[in-house]
């Protein structure tokens, strides 16, 4: 039989997640304690003491573990149809110039489809694309990208994607750039102010409130008229208490600055 943790153990590995900068409370419990518990039992540590003293010797422990503990599962123009909205609502827009932000941004894909729509509607742009996880970042600055999951790309857009050696790169038509860049998105100071912020299957892993409160720094961080696009599963009745109106399922307009600040009753 496995260890077993008992309450004195999680509030040691929250506390050394605090001192990291994870507040391991903001994520839906069950689930981050079943990872806590596969990683250290993969990596052979007995209960929680032992991997502690480990990360203090090394802090490459750490990283390993923030990055298992946060799932990053992705693809390019992830959910195809919602993507097709998306473009008919940018394309609406038009405009001269869209600092878009892809948050939780993973190995990269999202920032990539966003950019080679872009580059498809003939629209100048820039992409901050953060996460924060060090490991997938490096993997999304290196355009490391798995050749099975590029040629999945549909035409128009795999035609602005070029391989550079073994990585991937976008082709682009003018001074257009993707930067990938750390930040997490509950302690970080925000970003501003952006014509579309894409944040898409993340809010899934915070609890209720957590949620409410991103969505809030979201529409913050949003000009007015700006776009926001989540995940698939992620439609939230309260968006017109940040601002929002709905375009189209999962893809949200902000409308006028954010007014709720959510509670914990709520
Ligand atoms: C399931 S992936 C989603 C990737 C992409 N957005 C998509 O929909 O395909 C979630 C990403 O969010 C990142 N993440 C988790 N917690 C985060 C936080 N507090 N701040 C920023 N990124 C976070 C994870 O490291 C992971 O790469």
């Amino acid at each position: 039989m496995g260890y077993r943790y008992d309450d004195h153990d999680w509030a040691l590995i929250g506390q050394l997640s605090r001192q990291w900068g994870l507040d391991l409370t903001a994520y839906k419990r069950t689930q981050i304690e079943r990872r806590i518990a596969t990683f250290l039992e993969r990596e052979g540590f007995v209960g929680p003491a032992a991997f502690v003293q480990a990360v203090q010797q090394d802090p490459e422990v750490y990283r390993r573990f923030h990055s298992y503990l946060t799932i990053h599962v992705t693809e390019f123009f992830r959910d195809p149809e919602y993507w097709e909205r998306f473009r008919q609502a940018v394309k609406s827009q038009g405009g001269e110039y869209w600092r878009i932000w892809s948050a939780g941004c993973s190995w990269g894909a999202e920032a990539v489809s966003v950019a080679l729509l872009m580059e498809d509607l003939k629209l100048r742009y820039e992409i901050l694309a953060t996460d924060s996880d060090d490991l997938v970042l490096e993997k999304a600055r290196q355009g490391e990208f798995p050749a099975a999951d590029v040629d999945k790309i549909p035409q128009p857009y795999r035609s602005y994607l070029e391989a550079k050696g073994h990585h991937w790169a976008v082709k682009s038509s003018g001074s257009n750039a993707i930067r990938f860049v750390r930040h997490n998105l509950l302690t970080d100071p925000l970003p501003g102010e952006f014509d579309a912020i894409l944040c898409r299957n993340l809010l899934i892993y915070f609890e209720r409130e957590i949620r409410l409160q991103v969505l809030s720094r979201l529409s913050e961080a949003l000009k007015n008229g700006g776009l926001l696009f989540l995940g698939a599963t992620e439609t939230f009745l309260e968006f017109a208490d940040f601002g929002f109106q709905v375009v189209a399922p999962s893809l949200y307009q902000k409308v006028s600055a954010s007014g709720r600040k959510s509670s914990r009753n709520s």
